[in-house]
């Protein structure tokens, strides 16, 4: 590919993330100010294939900033992971004189562009999309903030019938394999524990501190779980306590998709306000298969291969923070 860029494309792909459509607007604010021109890219890497691309001008992005979900759709496309899917996605990029991506997704979706970017020499820059937080080299990822926000406003309301009825319990909200929402969330919300995958917890060690905290007057408790395929999340929790501990009046609440709508906080829209900037900045640096993100608010380069390899570690401090205060 040569390097003059002159047309970027732009997707949003795997699970939306509210402030997705602020990153979309902003990328296409940013490269139409530097004279390029823009052309939108439907159901993520699914609209390259199948070719639903047009041309996107300043108005097909009015009036979204406020918007949850993404005026783009998002797909998670099983075509594009194998090399013919690769292929004809090219095809159609040269077909409408792409030059460069931007993609807005998660650690799937940047993986997805890490091989692309590898087979045909293109121009890639990521954008954290994801309610997880769960990319590495970025304090913050698109849509967490709202995601964290919507698990606060929802563990408020259970929190009135736990009280009403004396009960304790077990509300699962999302995170893959990352517990970022469930431990802030517990934070947040002053939960009596979170169980994250990150840190083991056994259900004994659950049974001292409801107990603790039911014989120190308090009358309910609730734990915030995140989803897990390895620790079988609220339900298996929930269960084991039951069964151990027949005393507690045990309900699960799994907050599920809920926590992908809604309008995005001030906090995510200026961040995708800001990234989706610095990806054309980046770009026109001429910046290569980054991720941008956020760190000391400043806007950083990371490279695909460290953004996704899984580790970003979550601090043990705030595990603490959960534990001493729910005395
Ligand atoms: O990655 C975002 C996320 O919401 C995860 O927290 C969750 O495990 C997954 O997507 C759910 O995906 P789907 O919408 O395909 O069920």
């Amino acid at each position: 590919m040569s390097n003059k860029i002159n047309c970027i494309g732009v997707l949003t792909s795997g699970g939306d993330a509210p402030g997705m459509n602020a990153a979309i607007r902003a990328v296409t604010r940013c490269a139409i100010y530097n004279g390029l021109k823009v052309m939108g890219i439907y159901r993520g890497y699914k609209g390259l294939v199948t070719d639903e691309i047009v041309e996107f001008k300043t108005q097909n992005v009015s009036n979204i900033i406020q918007q949850g979900g993404t005026i783009l759709k998002t797909a998670r496309c099983k075509e594009f992971m194998t090399p013919e899917g690769r292929a004809i996605a090219y095809e159609n990029m040269k077909k409408h004189g792409i030059d460069a991506l931007i993609i807005i997704g998660g650690d799937g979706s940047l993986t997805g562009a890490r091989i692309f970017a590898d087979e045909y020499d293109i121009p890639c820059i990521g954008l954290p999309g994801t309610i997880d937080n769960d990319l590495y080299g970025t304090d913050s990822t698109i849509g967490y903030d709202t995601a964290l926000n919507t698990i606060l406003e929802c563990v408020d309301k259970i929190r009135d019938t736990a009280t009403s009825h004396e009960r304790l319990f077990f509300v699962e909200v999302m995170g893959r394999d990352a517990g970022f929402l469930a431990l802030n969330g517990a934070i947040a919300a002053g939960a009596e524990a979170a169980i994250i995958p990150e840190f083991e917890t056994e259900v004994d060690q659950l049974k001292e501190l409801i107990q603790n905290g039911f014989r120190k007057s308090k009358n309910s408790s609730i734990v915030l779980v995140a989803e897990s395929k390895d620790t079988g999340g609220a339900m298996h929790y929930a269960e084991r306590v039951k069964k151990e501990y027949p005393d507690f009046d045990v309900r699960v609440s799994i907050l599920g998709h809920l926590q992908r709508g809604g309008r995005p906080s001030a906090e995510d829209r200026i961040l995708a306000s800001r990234m989706g900037a610095a990806s054309i900045e980046a770009l026109l640096d001429g910046q290569r298969n980054v991720m941008i993100g956020i760190h000391e608010d400043e806007m950083v380069y990371v490279p695909f291969a460290k953004a996704i390899k899984k580790d970003k570690p979550i601090k043990e401090e705030l595990v603490n923070v959960v534990r001493v205060l729910s005395i």
